[in-house]
């Protein structure tokens, strides 16, 4: 998917309600609702894949935006990442994760901001940043355990849904958009997938994010490795249990899903007991 194919999406219609015309009006005519990339992240995105990367400019870059630099360490101090010791320096955290995982714990940082400031839909916004992290261990489990290599997979995992909360942001704004409407979670559902494209091609982030962000409900993209490590993420964090040929389609059979379920289960615990012991920063 491309920008030019997103630009000419979604004509507002004329037979639907009047929320729905303002959520598409908004969409289509600029950036409602689009997060500002801060700086650091965009930078960590560049570095990760340079061999002659220095950790101490990073690391001295993400320490000018103290908020970023403390959530960032205490998610790095916590459940996937924990060790058994305190991390207490963001150099000595970036070192340790190496710049890829730096680059994903980054943008999760960023992600979760993306309640700050909303005055009705932080706890729906909450919700799908929390189920996002799941998706985002279960696709990076996804790409080791079935053997379809992914550099990118927690990034595509943990974004592709990051459209739902623009959406929010965007309904935040209009007086008739109700937190908890069928309505509103309708819209949400229909429209968070080029919602969240356009986020990621704002932030100029690789097509495989565009990708797992635009097409994740769509069967027929499947061919895209990224798109459906992301679907059988979504599956297995949603406890769905698809049928073979559904498997088939995303390129897995039945022994397949049961090693990659199986394997999701083990991480997902391993982290929330890391969590349970972790000491406080
Ligand atoms: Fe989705
Ligand atoms: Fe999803």
């Amino acid at each position: 998917m491309n920008e030019q194919e997103l630009a000419v999406a979604d004509p507002v219609p004329d037979s639907d309600g009047n929320l729905e015309r303002e959520l598409l009006k908004q969409l289509n005519t600029g950036r409602a609702g689009l997060p500002v990339l801060p700086q650091v992240a965009g930078l960590a995105l560049r570095l990760a894949g340079d061999r002659n990367a220095n950790v101490a400019e990073l690391a001295r870059l993400v320490e000018t935006d103290p908020p970023i630099a403390a959530r960032f360490l205490s998610v790095a101090n916590s459940a996937l990442y924990f060790r058994g010791f305190v991390i207490g320096s963001t150099q000595a955290a970036i070192v340790r994760l190496g710049l890829a995982r730096t680059r994903d714990l980054l943008f999760q940082v960023v992600y979760s901001n993306t309640t700050v400031g909303l005055k009705r839909f932080q706890s729906e916004v909450r919700v799908s940043f929390e189920r996002s992290v799941s998706c985002a261990i279960a696709t990076r489990v996804a790409s080791q355990v079935l053997g379809m290599p992914l550099e990118l997979s927690y990034m595509c995992g943990l974004l592709h849904d990051i459209g739902e909360a623009r959406i929010y942001r965007v309904f935040d704004h209009i007086a008739s958009a109700s937190p908890g409407s069928p309505e509103v979670e309708r819209l949400v559902r229909k429209h968070h997938n080029r919602a969240g494209a356009e986020i990621a091609m704002a932030w100029h982030l690789p097509s495989e994010i565009v990708d797992a962000c635009a097409a994740h409900h769509d069967l027929g993209a499947s061919d895209s490795t990224a798109v459906r490590l992301v679907m059988l993420a979504d599956l297995v964090t949603q406890a769905a249990e698809p049928d073979s040929n559904q498997l088939f389609t995303l390129g897995i059979n039945d022994a397949q899903w049961r090693r990659f379920k199986e394997a999701f289960a083990r991480e997902s615990a391993t982290s929330r007991q890391r969590m349970a012991q972790m000491t406080p920063v």
